[in-house]
């Protein structure tokens, strides 16, 4: 077990939720439930709300992501955000690839590799997340699937900048579905993605990434799949709207 050589992460994706009153109603209720965690709190949350999220966390534990981040340092690209201008204003944290924008926006490996290597260039720490879909799962694939994800999305990711990264195991059926993966499951993708990164970063750096499952997590089953070996927090969208509901996984993350 090598769980102590690395933090847990519980991240709330918040997706295209809350407008900004109700942004800040959700991070007043927060706050208190996350004081006392001792895995690492990150809220993500729509672009509208961003600056509201950094000035309302400043002086807590809580710190705040985006869901989204072009790789363009800026230009004529009508509609997106680049890294600097979310350091600018005091975000830390970036989702990258989920499988919401690799389904309806067109994200390929290609571009989730380019929005990575910006992200880590312009400091920011991303969340990268990969996943099999069910077709995938039930042709018995889903190995080769996150083997090639992890290939394609790090593609040129220096071993110092993986240190920096978290990835996020979501099998695209388990999101949003209600359905789970199990704990063992979740335990056999994550432990093969440490071994993918150990194949190529060595063990030692291998150890030191954070791997976050995440898929329906919820006060009912978090603290099992929290228990495992190679799971190392969570990406919760579901869940993370609510604050009790919230605070229940952070504790299991403290605990687990
Ligand atoms: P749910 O927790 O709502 O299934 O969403 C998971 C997810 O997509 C987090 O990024």
């Amino acid at each position: 077990m090598n769980k102590e050589l690395r933090q847990a992460v519980i991240a709330g994706n918040w997706k295209m939720n809350k407008t900004r009153p109700e942004a800040k109603a959700l991070i007043e209720e927060l706050k208190p439930v996350a004081e006392k965690a001792t895995c690492g709190v990150v809220i993500c949350v729509p672009f509208t709300n961003l600056e509201t999220a950094v000035e309302l966390t400043k002086g807590t534990n809580i710190k705040v992501g985006a869901e989204n981040v072009h790789f363009e340092k800026s230009g004529a690209f009508t509609g997106e955000i680049s890294a600097d201008m979310l350091t600018e204003i005091g975000v830390e944290y970036v989702i990258i690839g989920h499988s919401e924008r690799r389904q309806y926006f067109g994200e390929t490996d290609e571009t989730v590799n380019k929005r990575t290597k910006a992200a880590l260039a312009a400091g920011l720490k991303p969340i990268v997340c990969v996943g099999e879909l069910l077709w995938e799962r039930k042709c018995d694939i889903t190995k080769e699937v996150i083997a090639r994800q992890i290939k394609l999305d790090f593609f040129d990711v220096s071993a110092e900048d993986i240190k920096k990264s978290i990835i996020a195991y979501e099998p695209v059926w388990a999101i949003g579905t209600g359905e789970t993966a199990t704990a063992e499951q979740a335990e056999e993708v994550c432990l093969f993605i440490r071994e993918q990164l150990a194949e190529k970063y060595g063990k030692e750096v291998a150890d030191s990434v954070t791997i976050q499952y995440g898929g329906s997590m919820n006060p009912k089953n978090c603290a099992e799949l929290l228990a495992q070996p190679d799971v190392d927090g969570g990406l919760i969208g579901g869940a993370s709207l609510k604050a009790q509901d919230f605070g229940v996984l952070l504790d299991a993350a403290t605990n687990g």
